[in-house]
């Protein structure tokens, strides 16, 4: 057993000898280390090492096979998130776990709403205490807001402030930036700062190896279900961490080929609505076109405008010089066009369907009179992506929700392949994926562009923009603002042009 160097009576937390096994399944293996109060403890590792599932046993959500949990020295039985919360655990889910109907006081709420002597919620103090809890966080949200109304990183900030509501001693962030704009990464950076300062001890999962180095005090790497070794941040080295985590090295980390780019495949022209303003640009078969900007900048919403999701007020799309009418997501795919969205809990996947219906499923309806007549041929089909994108699951059956949140990302990537799209738009298709899937998806996005697709990449990740792109568009405040070769592109210039204001008219 691992145990960080210290005082004993510093350790808030132990795990010892944890074994949890699903079926098909053995997600973690005699798991054993130690968080020291009062740190920022990161836990690294790759998709599907068993990050989430240890902190959903400690959470209550999950029961472990065997092991202990100690808790200040005590051995402690955390049956539910209830009885976690009154032993000062809470976590904010990789996967967001928001109720959208409802507002946003009720979900700081949610579960522990206060009652008024005739034993109904107190709506008032509700509203109140909420109003007053988000002043003091500096955030300026209406309480009466929606959830669904919010933007996925606004969702992701008010999760991570409620656990703050309810005085966690620990707090688990699973990929809690993961969709958070670098505004709100700082705030989440300064809140953690100051949760620490107080005392608090957080456990930290990531996949973005910088945040680790910049806010986190330990570390521990887990690979397929094993604990491989704790050390403090800035004691090891990148390399050492990426070896420890993928138990190889990775030699390129943007493995982008030699294009070859063909004739204009699709033309935007004049696009706008109520969040676009203007939006022209065009594509070439077997170009990767990456698309820059800030979150909020409006990228999200010219793949939605194309691909068919919202409406449009004007502007005109052709494909090989013909202009195309998108009403809707079916339209889109009719043409061709396919898009694999950021957020993939709501658009992405059925969670509750197999691993084999959710890359059947788009495809029903074009493909079930002629390729899918037999169940053969989408059982082959299906464990084909499986092994091309090197999805992680037991079997083709296990349900989606089940799988890790990476492997649920490249689920959502490899459900559109079959159709073989002329157009493919991938709206953040790495997040949440660790550092040697990534390069296994870029390959993929290489190789699907060497067969003549074109590629439309939106990314906040600047690196690998600029390591896979051909080209690349800056977007701000809803239209494009500037066009850069690859040569041309650089980080800097990218963040010039994507901070860049409206001009008048
Ligand atoms: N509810 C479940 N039912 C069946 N298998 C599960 C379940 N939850 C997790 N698993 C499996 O356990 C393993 C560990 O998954 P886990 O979600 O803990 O990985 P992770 O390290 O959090 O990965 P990621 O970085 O992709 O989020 C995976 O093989 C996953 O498919
Ligand atoms: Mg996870």
């Amino acid at each position: 057993m691992e145990v960080l160097e210290g005082k004993k009576s510093d350790i808030i937390l132990e795990f010892k000898d944890i074994t949890k096994t699903f079926p098909g399944v053995v997600a973690l293996k005699n798991i054993s280390f130690t968080i020291k109060k009062g740190t920022v403890h990161a836990l690294v590792g790759e998709n599907g090492a068993g990050k989430s599932t240890l902190m959903k046993i400690l959470n209550g959500l999950y029961h472990a096979d065997s092991g202990e949990i100690h808790l200040d020295g005590e051995k402690v039985q955390i049956k539910d998130s209830l009885q976690a919360q009154q032993h000062g655990i809470a976590m904010v889910h990789q996967e967001l776990n928001v109720v959208n109907e409802l507002s946003i006081a009720e979900n700081i709420f949610l579960g522990k709403e206060p009652m008024n002597k005739f034993g109904f919620i107190d709506q008032k103090s509700l509203y109140r205490e909420s109003a007053e809890f988000l002043k003091k966080q500096k955030l300026s949200y209406n309480t009466k807001t929606k959830m669904k109304e919010l933007s996925v990183g606004e969702q992701q900030m008010i999760e991570i402030i409620k656990t703050v509501f309810f005085n966690s001693k620990i707090i688990i962030m699973d990929e809690p930036t993961s969709s958070l704009s670098e505004g709100e990464v700082k705030k989440l950076f300064e809140k953690i700062k100051e949760l620490k300062a107080a005392g608090t001890t957080i456990i930290y999962i990531s996949h973005r190896l910088e945040e680790i180095d910049e806010i986190c005090d330990y570390l521990t790497i887990m690979r397929d279900g094993m604990f491989i070794k704790s050390a403090k941040v800035g004691e090891i080295s990148r390399n050492e961490i990426i070896a420890s985590m993928v138990g190889r090295n990775i030699e390129n980390a943007y493995p982008k080929t030699e294009s070859n780019i063909g004739e204009l495949l699709l033309e935007v022209k004049g696009l706008t609505n109520d969040s676009i303003k203007d939006v022209s640009f065009e594509i070439k078969r077997g170009e990767i076109l990456g698309f820059a900007g800030l979150v909020g900048a409006g990228r999200t919403e010219v793949a939605r405008a194309i691909f068919g999701m919202d409406p449009v007020n004007s502007g005109e799309i052709y494909l090989e010089g013909k202009k195309i009418n998108i009403k809707n997501p079916r339209d889109a795919v009719d043409n061709g066009i396919m898009m694999a969205s950021e957020d993939r809990r709501k658009y992405g996947l059925v969670t509750k369907r197999s691993v084999l219906e959710n890359i059947s499923l788009p495809n029903y309806n074009r493909y079930s009179k002629t390729l899918f007549l037999n169940g053969k041929v989408e059982t082959e089909y299906s464990s084909d992506i499986c092994k091309k994108l090197q999805i992680k699951t037991p079997s083709l059956k296990t349900q989606a929700a089940s799988l890790s949140g990476g492997n649920q990302q490249k689920l959502v990537i490899g459900k559109w392949l079959i159709s073989n799209p002329k157009v493919f738009i991938l709206d953040e298709p790495t997040r949440g994926i660790d550092v040697g899937a990534k390069t296994e998806i870029y390959k993929l996005i290489c190789e699907l562009a060497a067969e003549g697709m074109a590629i439309i990449m939106i990314s906040s990740d600047l690196p690998e923009l600029l390591g896979m792109s051909d080209r690349i568009y800056t977007m701000s405040e809803g239209r494009i603002t500037g066009e850069l070769s690859r040569e041309e592109a650089t980080q800097e210039k990218i963040m010039h042009y994507a901070t860049i204001e409206r001009q008048a008219n």
